[in-house]
């Protein structure tokens, strides 16, 4: 067939759910056509049409989907070392947020910024990315807080797609904190800033779903409800920061509007969990923030399994609370803190992340999926989790295009 290419002498995690674990084919081939998967499986299967296609042997390495970070605050003004540096002097998170640092000091960096510095800001963190066979990325707005920089965060978003061969997904978070010219005006924030402005980015095609922080030291599920109803007027998908420091019952409220995820999730509870089964809600797990802010609350991995909530894994990445940009090590932490197996979280960061985000055309090896894959230097999958800070990628194949 014109313009088909196919992979041979690849061991195949397809991550398609089958049986199988990793759904893992050992002498596997891959027939793509343009960006799209047209064929995958048992190399001696290989349909007859795509005999003549040109092939290329990858010497017995292992393919899996693409890399997908689904959660992630890669655009950003500043930095906050200076912040991790009191956290170990003493001071704590939440404390440093009441204080007006937190995410309050980046949204000071993030106003002061152009789209360009946040664009040559960000694109660092997402080579990082890219080097281990990200092929997807949700990029989250939330340190503006206002309706420039708001704007200028999703447009710098919108520019790395154009900028580096990742697809970006859009995430208006302008219900994140309440900046110091709303401080103690939080439902006046909601209704004259956070709500105002999704529309008008919605309105330059600048968002793809809507979050939330819903948390003692950002919004109650009251405000969120508001942020959510009018995300639901755009026909908007929306997603929340659940449960991540204490228990409001936000992952309930994000299930109750068919919520694509509940994220952090530490202190979810089984009543939460069961909203989620019910509503198809994934759960996002970000081992990355756990770490960093060295909390000790797990997230409830056995009530996730036990309902049968699909886990998603992502590095969270931002300046105060994750500053982090690998998704392997995610991986690696995801196993060795929360007990995950190695499976789950290679499907976290692939089956799972694209469900978290609504996409079903990739995260598998499947016909009719995107041609997103990571071709690794590993003999078998569960080494993607087990090494710590080592990097196998030997290459990546965005779309079809290597
Ligand atoms: O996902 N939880 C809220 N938002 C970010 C933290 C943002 C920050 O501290 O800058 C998070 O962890
Ligand atoms: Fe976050």
């Amino acid at each position: 067939m014109a313009g088909t290419q196919v992979f041979r002498g690849a061991k195949l995690a397809t991550m398609t759910g089958a049986e199988t674990p990793y759904g893992l084919v050992r002498d596997g081939a891959i027939a793509v056509c343009g960006k799209t998967i047209e064929w995958a499986g048992p190399a001696d299967a290989l349909p007859e049409q795509f005999a003549s296609a040109p092939a290329e042997d990858l010497g017995g390495r292992l393919v899996t989907p693409g890399l997908i970070d689904c959660h992630t605050h890669v655009v950003f003004g500043g930095d906050r070392a200076g912040e991790f540096e009191m956290r170990l002097n003493g001071a704590g998170y939440e404390a440093i947020a009441k204080a007006g640092g937190g995410i309050n000091s980046t949204v000071r960096a993030t106003r002061e910024a152009s789209v360009a510095q946040l664009i040559e800001g960000a694109l660092p963190r997402v080579d990082a990315m890219i080097a281990e066979g990200l092929t997807t990325i949700e990029i989250k707005s939330g340190y503006g807080l206002q309706s420039e920089t708001e704007l200028a965060m999703l447009r710098a978003a919108r520019e790395i797609a154009r900028r580096r061969p990742v697809e970006v997904v859009t995430t208006y978070l302008g219900a994140h904190a309440t900046p110091p010219e709303y401080k103690g005006r939080d439902d006046a924030f909601v209704d004259e800033v956070a709500i105002p402005v999704l529309r008008a980015a919605h309105a330059e095609g600048l968002v793809d779903a809507v979050d939330g922080f819903c948390e003692g030291i950002a919004f109650t599920p009251g405000q969120v409800a508001r942020v959510f109803e009018a995300a639901k007027a755009l026909d908007l998908p929306v997603k929340l920061h659940a449960e991540q420091l204490s228990n409001l019952g936000g992952a309930k409220l994000a299930a109750s509007f068919g919520a694509l995820s509940a994220d952090h999730i530490e202190y979810l509870d089984e009543d939460g969990v069961r909203a989620m089964a019910g509503a198809g809600t994934v759960g996002v797990i970000l081992p990355g923030a756990f770490y960093t802010l060295r909390e000790t609350r797990k997230p409830p991995i056995g009530l996730l399994r036990k309902h049968g909530v699909a886990m998603a894994l992502a590095t969270d990445c931002n300046p105060g609370s994750s500053p982090l940009t690998s998704l392997l090590l995610t991986m690696n932490m995801a196993c060795t803190l929360f007990a995950m197996t190695p499976e789950e979280a290679l499907a976290g960061v692939t089956r799972h992340a694209a469900r978290a985000l609504g996409l079903s055309d990739r995260g598998t090896i499947a016909p009719g999926m995107r041609a997103d894959l990571a071709v690794w230097d590993v003999a078998q999958p569960a080494e993607l989790a087990y090494r710590i800070g080592f990097n196998p990628l030997h290459r990546r194949i965005f779309g079809g295009q290597s």
